[in-house]
């Protein structure tokens, strides 16, 4: 008889992925995945960049490198945070197969079978898989328009005093699904709380580059690079939103003593991310493409987000509710009470559009409220049709309840 883990028995089968498989029909217009469009990728940049290595450089990107990350592309990642503001002369950097692998690591780092870990609800949901194989119990804190919500936030922390979590995980720049922005204030709020409590933070920046408006810039500056001083920080990043998911290149920006762990469970895991990426990656910084390159995603996706929001005003019902993004690239909405979100799905991509259900990001797997659109992915011209399909069926499912 075959005998799985624990770990991953407690592991639920992800809607998103399932509906991924949905997301590639060619005929359906999907809103489900959370990655840039295909036709954005700067291809032409890394085919001169590949074309024009040298022959010595070409085999390195070939072969293992080490565990920490290419060092040409450490070296360049850090002058590139460095301008951002990030203090990463006081920590260490690591390159990561993605920041999943990042929040994974930190996961191994911290988490024993049944330590409880505090997240915000809703929640990433590779986030919320990674925290589970190591057999956390999570504990989803209710995110408002503002950010996580303090007073819950306190009186979890009051009530599990004699058992505080090992660590607090949040996504504050457009998150993941529900688009907020932390404001500063929230951010000041929450920082207390964790001081008082002693509590690590894990922030996970995956798309605070995403702004669409200069006036915003100022908020998505990290809390790592604003209270370093004050608290425990680890902060995790990605180029799988600025340049690709398919480099599976993410890092993560922590203390001495935490980067000494997470280098020997990296070890373990797959020895090294992708030399061959990092290399690529490292050239694509280093000429000034990077820059350039997000310049052009800002107004994409604001482009895309603008096209969503106006046809969710000409289609949706006006008891869908929702907050206007501003920056990255989900739009999380609210239905009435009494609305089945799975029927609502199920004609929606039997009509042609896909969406995720609000249930996949909510740590306990109940929310039947909600559900999340991605607008980076859909190609402008077909975004209001797939909205118009959407709408009809959230009109049909309100009608049946009357
Ligand atoms: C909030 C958030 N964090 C992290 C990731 C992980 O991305 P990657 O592993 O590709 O860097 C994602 C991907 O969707 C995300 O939405």
């Amino acid at each position: 008889m075959i005998r799985f883990s624990k770990a991953v028995n407690s592991l639920r089968s992800s809607e998103i992925r399932d509906l991924m498989g949905l997301a590639t029909r060619p005929d359906i217009i999907s809103f489900a995945g959370g990655m840039p469009g295909n036709e954005l990728f700067p291809v032409e940049d890394i085919d001169e960049i590949y074309n024009n290595l040298e022959l010595d450089l070409k085999r390195t990107a070939f072969q293992y490198g080490p565990t920490p990350g290419y060092p040409p592309l450490l070296e360049s990642l850090k002058e590139y945070l460095n301008k951002k503001g990030m203090p990463v002369n006081n920590n260490k950097l690591m390159i990561t197969t993605g920041s999943l692998q990042a929040i994974n690591i930190l996961a191994k780092v911290f988490i024993d079978p049944g330590d409880t870990v505090v997240t915000e609800n809703p929640c990433f949901i590779g986030a919320i898989s990674a925290f589970k194989s190591y057999q956390a119990n999570l504990a989803g804190i209710n995110l408002d328009e503002d950010g996580i919500d303090i007073q819950s936030l306190k009186a979890f922390l009051k009530k599990y005093k004699s058992v505080p979590p090992k660590f607090i995980y949040i996504t504050p720049y457009f998150h993941n699904p529900a688009g907020t922005l932390y404001t500063e204030q929230r951010k000041k709020e929450l920082i207390l709380v964790l001081k008082e409590h002693g509590l690590l933070l894990v922030e996970d920046d995956a798309y605070g580059e995403l702004y669409f408006d200069e006036d915003v810039r100022k908020r998505v500056m990290p809390m790592k690079a604003l209270y370093e001083n004050e608290l425990t920080i680890c902060y995790t990043g990605t180029f799988s939103k600025i340049l690709g998911p398919g480099f599976r290149l993410g890092w993560m920006l922590v203390p001495p003593d935490i980067y000494q762990k997470a280098e020997l469970v990296k070890q373990s895991m797959d020895a090294c991310s992708p030399n061959f990426t990092q290399v690529l990656a490292n050239e694509f910084l280093r000429s000034g493409r990077m820059e350039k390159y997000i310049l052009k995603m800002r107004e994409v996706y604001r482009k895309r987000k603008d096209i969503t929001a106006a046809a969710i005003r000409k289609y949706f019902p006006p008891e869908v509710t929702w907050t206007e993004p501003q920056g990255g690239f989900y739009i999380w909405l609210k239905l009435p009470p009494r609305i089945d979100i799975m029927a609502v799905l199920k004609s929606s991509i039997e009509k042609g559009a896909v969406f995720v259900i609000g249930r996949t990001f909510d740590p306990e797997g109940r929310d039947n409220s909600h559900f999340r659109l991605a607008y980076s992915h859909t190609p402008e011209d077909k975004i209001e049709k797939g909205i118009q399909i959407l709408g009809g069926c959230l009109n049909e499912a309100l009608k049946s309840l009357k």
